[in-house]
């Protein structure tokens, strides 16, 4: 049995108190359950006191991007090392606003997924169709490529180790989710994709979630769903109670 994975990504929202208020709220909360996860995705400037609020309890933390080099004359940017010395334990990558707005590409998230795990970081890989490519019919291709590239080179067990959100471009903040069955349709594509270049058993042990407007009114039944094993939340992740009741639903 696969665990389900609740991850809040608040991507560029909230500052200090408000952050440091939503951990307050939420940490102690988080039921200790072998079945469910809760993450929060938090910027990179309340990561240190997230991680330091977060010790002893169930909540996890991620950073929304990384860079792939240790370090280096990057300005600006975030090394896996840093966050590694952080205490962070997961992180976002692939994101389609970093593929839309800063040039990340499926090679640059391979070099990441690999970074990742050469810094004890669980990777959150990121893939999804725009509107154009699903009314094109290219949905199934093109995930198979993104998930083919992000995982380039990996071994089976760092494969069994990653999470992927299948995430559709088009319902990303638009109050349009993809309907259950065509969520878990491309998720049971992307196990299967995953099922090719590693193992059946490896495929199996994979945690994929849906994101995409996913709400307390409508996790449930895409958690019901035999390929989706959890969800990556923006907005309505936001709300410390809204987050709990996501939570809640995957236990
Ligand atoms: P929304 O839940 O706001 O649609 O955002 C989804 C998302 O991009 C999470 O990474």
């Amino acid at each position: 049995m696969r665990k389900k994975v609740i991850a809040g990504n608040w991507k560029m929202n909230k500052i200090a108190t408000e952050a440091n208020e939503f951990v307050d709220e939420v940490a102690a909360k988080v039921p200790e359950d072998k079945q469910v996860e809760a993450i929060v995705c938090a910027p990179f400037p309340f990561l240190a006191a997230i991680v330091d609020k977060t010790k002893n309890t169930n909540l996890k933390v991620a950073a929304q991007t990384m860079h792939y080099e240790e370090s280096g004359a990057f300005t600006g940017e975030v090394s896996p090392t840093m966050l590694e010395d952080l205490g962070v334990s997961h992180v976002v990558l692939g994101h389609s606003e970093r593929r839309e707005y800063y040039n990340e590409t499926d090679e640059t998230v391979n070099k990441k997924t690999h970074a990742a795990f050469n810094h004890h970081l669980v990777p959150i890989v990121c893939v999804g169709e725009t509107l154009e490519q699903r009314e094109a019919n290219e949905t199934m291709d093109h995930v198979e490529n993104q998930v083919t590239k992000a995982l380039k080179g990996l071994s089976n067990q760092q494969v069994a180790d990653t999470i992927i959100a299948y995430e559709p471009i088009w319902a990303i903040g638009t109050g349009k989710t993809a309907t259950s069955d065509e969520a878990n349709e491309v998720c049971a594509h992307i196990r299967q994709v995953i099922g090719k270049i590693t193992s059946p058993e490896t495929a199996e042990k994979v945690v994929i979630q849906y994101g995409g407007s996913v709400k307390p009114a409508n996790i449930e039944e895409l958690l019901a769903q035999s390929d989706i094993d959890g969800a990556l939340v923006g907005g309505a992740s936001l709300k410390s109670d809204s987050f709990l009741q996501l939570v809640e639903a995957g236990t």
